[in-house]
């Protein structure tokens, strides 16, 4: 007899891992999907949850002492959980940044094992390439762009491009623009960075995803890459102001969009998006 044919991406999805580099963009998220604070810890698995239950002990989900922050619930058909990974513990601002997303990344696959993970968050647009403020973009590839390693293979290991999962339906259904990544870790692009971001020939820029895909590949698990424009980074404002000023409104497109692309996966599996 054949053995059973494990493919998951078969399965209907019932478990959604969001990954939101900010507060601010993680919040209405949160609210629409009526998802708890969750504290850092989670009761042993079932056979030793007896045990716990006698001793009032809880067995920490994140180490100890990380800022990250989980947020979960269930909405529709689907456990969604949020994470973000919280305030530095020195400075107290969002921990952006491709450092803290992998940890979180590597830390929240290991516990809470989604069949689908959704980078939502906020990037950088080149108007030459389509982008416009308010855009919410569905990640094609994904690469780095300051990670320079000018030694044969090496250079394309540190450009660490790739493909995204493959979301032909949800991008048609939803309408949405779909362009390539390019990530790095710092807000603004010096003369290296654009060059590298032109060879990649990416649309948009942000600070977390192609980490978050390494994690995924490593890991293989499935993600996507939801990304809403707030600066245009080809045009003539300097790119933390235009950034802070259309933050929140921008975060309202990505939260719309966010709650489409969950309402559209309820119901299905990997292969039907
Ligand atoms: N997130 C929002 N805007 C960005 C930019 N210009 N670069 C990187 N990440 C961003």
């Amino acid at each position: 007899m054949a053995p059973p044919h494990d493919d998951s991406t078969q399965h209907p999805i019932s478990n959604i891992l969001f990954i939101i580099a900010m507060q601010t963009e993680a919040s209405p998220l949160v609210n629409k999907f009526k998802l708890a604070d969750e504290p850092n810890s989670v009761y042993a698995s079932l056979s030793s949850d007896f045990v716990m239950l006698i001793y009032g002990c809880r067995i920490s989900l994140f180490p100890n002492g990380v800022p990250w922050v989980r947020y979960s619930g269930k909405y529709k058909d689907l456990n969604i959980n949020i994470v973000c990974p919280g305030k530095d513990t020195t400075l107290g601002v969002d921990c952006v940044g491709t450092v803290s997303a992998s940890l979180l990344a590597y830390a929240s696959i290991q516990a809470l094992q989604p069949d689908l993970i959704i980078n939502a968050g906020t990037a950088g647009g080149f108007k030459a390439k389509g982008a416009s403020i308010g855009d919410v973009f569905l990640a094609s590839d994904v690469a780095f762009h300051d990670r320079r390693i000018p030694i044969p293979v090496f250079d394309l290991y540190g450009v660490g491009c790739r493909k995204t999962f493959s979301t032909p339906n949800l991008a048609k259904e939803l309408n949405l623009k779909v362009g390539k990544l390019s990530t790095g870790d710092s807000l603004d692009m010096c003369a290296e960075d654009e060059a590298a971001i032109l060879a990649n020939d990416a649309t948009i820029k942000d600070m977390e995803g192609a980490a978050i895909a390494y994690v995924g590949h490593l890991l293989d698990v499935p993600v996507l890459f939801l990304k809403a424009v707030t600066d245009i980074v080809d045009g003539d404002k300097p790119t933390s102001e235009e950034f802070l000023q259309n933050l929140n409104a921008v975060t309202i497109a990505l939260d719309l969009a966010a709650t489409k692309v969950v309402d559209f996966i309820n119901g299905k599996s990997c292969s039907e998006l």
